[in-house]
């Protein structure tokens, strides 16, 4: 009887869509959720966010002002309050997941959530966990709460995990466009499950169980951070032999089957690729396993900022200058082209690593003004504004993250000594280094 009036109220849009955690992942989802006509609750604890949301405004560089201002004029209502669950259908889940200081799965986000959650649900709901994670969270941590609190999984309430694909400042795709994997902890969640995106999504992907679907997310991602590792290597590899790994990457991308490009850099960056692969690897070990390729692809990644230190103090040498007290600026401090996130940044630990040598830092970054506060970094420091003059004042400018912003022609013309780590400048340049 509840899963027939659930799925009624989802196929005609009359049930109410709590996103719960507003930030890169759940806030374009509540957009989408408002934009074909359902109304959104979104739950955030930071009550900032809310603030903002509640005025309108956006906080992530990438989304809109006018497309939240919308949704709340269609009813999109941001809230602090937990306990507002119980006026929801629909429980998405997307908070953080990230690792903890030994490099292992920190729950407590997704943790605390259900916990503050479920004190307020009612018969006849549906939770969805998004947040990348091992298989068998969702089974192991989810179903042993919500059943505690004496719900019947698939008669009263229905679980599911649907991993997110969201991929920022990708302007090919928007979050309906990017296929959706579901997986129920029964068949009636599955089938809610499916309803519950069916609308919003324009393709949803059913997988028979809760942890194929978890282990679908790792899987994508690890095939990224392996992949990556591997042409981080042979960039290693090339240079030595005196061969541009981009040219060659270039050359191998016209084969029209069985080769997928992928591109090295200063390290690997942002909320996913660097941490993910681990929730695996920590899981593996309760089955007597090893993840060996992950920890090779995450040892040699992870080497990746000494090794352009490395080619910046040679080139600095080159010219006959220590790294201490040379002025270097860095471009780019976001993880990635074209966003302002700055999770995991690889640029950070390269300014850290450059700062600890004595060489005096500034950075410029279009899209983020000012040096933000991290967990683990400090520096005091607003974005350069990059012009022939403040350009020709560094000893070394070193291409961290490779904006579209960037005007790489003035960059190359005033800038005296460019380290190139994103393979931006091909083919010989005088003042160009390669790393
Ligand atoms: N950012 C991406 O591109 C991306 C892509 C795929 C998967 N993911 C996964 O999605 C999940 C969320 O990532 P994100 O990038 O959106 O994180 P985020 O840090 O941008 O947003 C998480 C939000 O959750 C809020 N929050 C934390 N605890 C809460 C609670 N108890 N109740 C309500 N809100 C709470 C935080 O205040 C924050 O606003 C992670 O598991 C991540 O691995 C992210």
């Amino acid at each position: 009887m509840h899963k027939d009036t659930l799925l009624k109220k989802l196929n005609d849009k009359t049930a109410v869509i709590g996103i719960v955690g507003l930030g890169y992942v759940g806030l374009p989802l509540s957009l989408r959720y408002s934009e074909v006509g359902y109304r959104v609750v979104g739950f955030d604890i930071d009550q900032e966010k809310v603030d903002a949301l509640m005025r309108g405004e956006t906080y992530i560089e990438h989304i809109g002002s006018e497309g939240i201002a919308k949704a709340i004029q269609s009813g999109f209502e941001p809230t602090a309050d937990l306990s507002r669950a119980r006026d929801v259908d629909a429980l998405i889940l997307c908070v953080p997941t990230p690792l903890n200081k030994y490099r292992e799965p920190d729950l407590s986000f997704v943790l605390n959530t259900v916990d503050a959650l479920v004190p307020h649900m009612r018969g006849g709901q549906v939770m969805s966990l998004e947040s990348t994670t091992y298989p068998g969270t969702t089974e192991e941590e989810l179903r042993p709460r919500l059943e505690k609190a004496g719900f019947k999984i698939g008669e009263d309430a229905f679980l599911v995990f649907s991993p997110e694909r969201e991929d920022p400042g990708n302007a090919k795709f928007t979050t309906h466009t990017i296929p959706k994997v579901c997986g129920g902890s029964t068949p009636s969640c599955l089938e809610v499950g499916l309803a519950l995106y069916g609308q919003v999504i324009n393709t949803v992907v059913p997988v028979s169980s809760t942890q194929a679907a978890e282990l679908t997310k790792l899987l994508e991602n690890i095939h990224r951070a392996v992949n990556i590792g591997l042409v981080n290597e042979m960039k290693i590899i090339a240079d030595r032999m005196g061969i541009d790994i981009h040219e060659v990457i270039r050359a191998a991308a016209t084969k029209p089957f069985g080769f997928v490009p992928y591109y090295p850099g200063p390290g690997l960056g942002g909320h996913c690729i660097p941490i993910d692969p681990f929730y695996l690897t920590w899981k593996a070990r309760e089955y007597g396993l090893h993840t060996r390729f992950i920890e090779l692809a995450g040892e040699i990644n992870s080497t990746m900022p000494e090794w352009v230190i490395e080619k910046v103090t040679e080139a600095l040498n080159e010219r006959e200058k220590p790294v201490r007290g040379s002025k270097i600026l860095v471009l780019g401090i976001a993880y990635k082209k074209n966003v302002d996130d700055m999770r995991e940044s690889p640029s950070v630990e390269l300014m850290t690593l450059l700062q600890a040598k004595g060489a005096q830092i500034d950075y410029s970054d279009p899209h983020v003004p000012s040096f933000p506060k991290m967990r683990r970094y400090s520096f005091d420091l607003e974005s350069v504004e990059l012009t022939p003059e403040t350009l020709a004042s560094y000893d070394l400018v070193l291409l961290a993250t490779d904006h579209d912003r960037f005007d790489y022609d003035t960059i190359e013309k005033h800038a005296k000594l460019i380290v190139d780590t994103r393979g931006r400048y091909l083919g010989k340049r005088s003042n160009v280094v390669k790393a």
